[in-house]
């Protein structure tokens, strides 16, 4: 069975923010699927709403399905359950959410005492066990957060989201607040944590060069949509809708000299989500756009093998999905 599947995704935040509009995507044990797009395009919210994370009065539709089961429609004792256990998110600059009066080890036995049976003398040496799979010696357990670099509370925040033998872990920005030697350490522990433990693993970042070199799939978001989604390196290297090629040619890369010298940003800003442009919601800023773009909204299509875009200029149009169009509930 697929370990994560989401369809026709939508959350809406109180005030009328369309953050996500109909998101499908799926992934497998041992997978990773990196979510990309610029500031403000509804990663985090898509990752909230995955855990039922959003806040009160927010309407989320469509399916969770985490192992075949709805998260959207568990009751609140099962979510609960499921999070840590079945699922956990490493959050956005979650290193300075550390509590700083207390051990690191004490927190990430926290988690381990709320979910299971563990005796607290079993959790601590849990604790440690995971402070030693992130690489930290488990005495560092003894620590308080200020005590820690900034990379060695981020492998705690990994360790913690670890705790409770998760299924799949969704990291958000994990590694964006780090230089560029920790986060190479912090990103090869992370593949090697899903490698040996068959985890699925959701990594988001506005870093399309991080995700592709880390993920196995990618998904590059504008405006609350997927509009791009494929292998991660093919997205990369060449992408077909038109935002996710100026997005992948925001980034300089190694051995082009072009890209170093120049590197192409994307004019104009993302829309607001409470005010969404009609048609495609990526044509005042698209270099290629027709006069109908202004007015017909594409769907994801089929382009190539396993490679799906969102634009006129690509391949055939797969159907939306027909689900249910007011299935919309709230969080609270
Ligand atoms: N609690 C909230 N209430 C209302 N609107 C919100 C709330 N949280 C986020 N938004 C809006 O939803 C949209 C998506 O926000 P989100 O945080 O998901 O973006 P993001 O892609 O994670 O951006 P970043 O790369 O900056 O982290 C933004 O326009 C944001 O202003
Ligand atoms: S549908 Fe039109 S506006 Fe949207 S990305 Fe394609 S060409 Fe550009
Ligand atoms: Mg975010």
């Amino acid at each position: 069975m697929t370990l994560l599947e989401v369809r026709d995704l939508t959350v809406t935040y109180p005030g009328g923010a369309e953050a996500v509009r109909g998101v499908d995507l799926s992934l497998e044990a041992g997978r990773k699927l990196g979510v990309a797009g610029e500031s403000g395009c509804g990663k985090s919210t898509l990752a909230l709403a995955l855990l039922r994370l959003l806040p009160a009065g927010t309407k989320v539709g469509g399916q969770v399905l985490l192992d075949g089961e709805d998260v959207l429609t568990m009751r609140w004792g099962r979510v609960r359950a499921v999070r840590w256990a079945g699922a956990s998110i490493v959050f956005q600059g979650a290193m300075h959410s550390l509590n700083p009066v207390h051990r690191v080890g004490d927190q990430i036995a926290e988690p381990i005492l709320l979910h299971g049976d563990a005796t607290p003398s079993a959790a601590k040496r849990r604790a440690g066990e995971l402070l030693e799979q992130v690489g930290l010696p488990g005495a560092r357990a003894r620590a308080y957060p200020h005590e820690l670099s900034g990379g060695q509370r981020q492998r705690v925040m990994i360790a913690m989201a670890l705790a409770c033998d998760p299924r799949l872990v969704i990291a958000d920005e994990p590694t964006t607040a780090l230089d560029v030697m920790i986060q190479a350490q912090i990103l090869r522990l992370i593949e090697q944590l899903v490698s040996e433990q068959e985890l699925g693993l959701i990594m988001i970042s506005h870093d399309l060069a991080v995700l592709a070199d880390t993920c196995d799939r990618l998904a590059v978001m504008y405006a609350g949509r997927v509009v791009e989604e494929g292998p991660a390196r093919a997205v990369y290297e060449d992408a077909l809708h038109p935002y996710g090629k100026a997005l992948s040619s925001a980034f300089p890369r190694i051995g082009d000299p072009a890209s170093r010298f120049a590197p192409r940003g994307l004019a104009g800003d993302p829309p607001d989500p409470a005010d969404l442009p009609s048609g495609c919601t990526f044509h005042p800023r698209c270099p290629v756009a027709l006069d109908a773009c202004a007015v017909e909204d594409p769907w994801l299509r089929e382009a190539g093998t396993g490679r799906r875009a969102a634009c006129v200029h690509v391949g055939a149009t797969v159907p939306p999905p027909a689900g249910p169009a007011e299935d919309v509930r709230s969080t609270t």
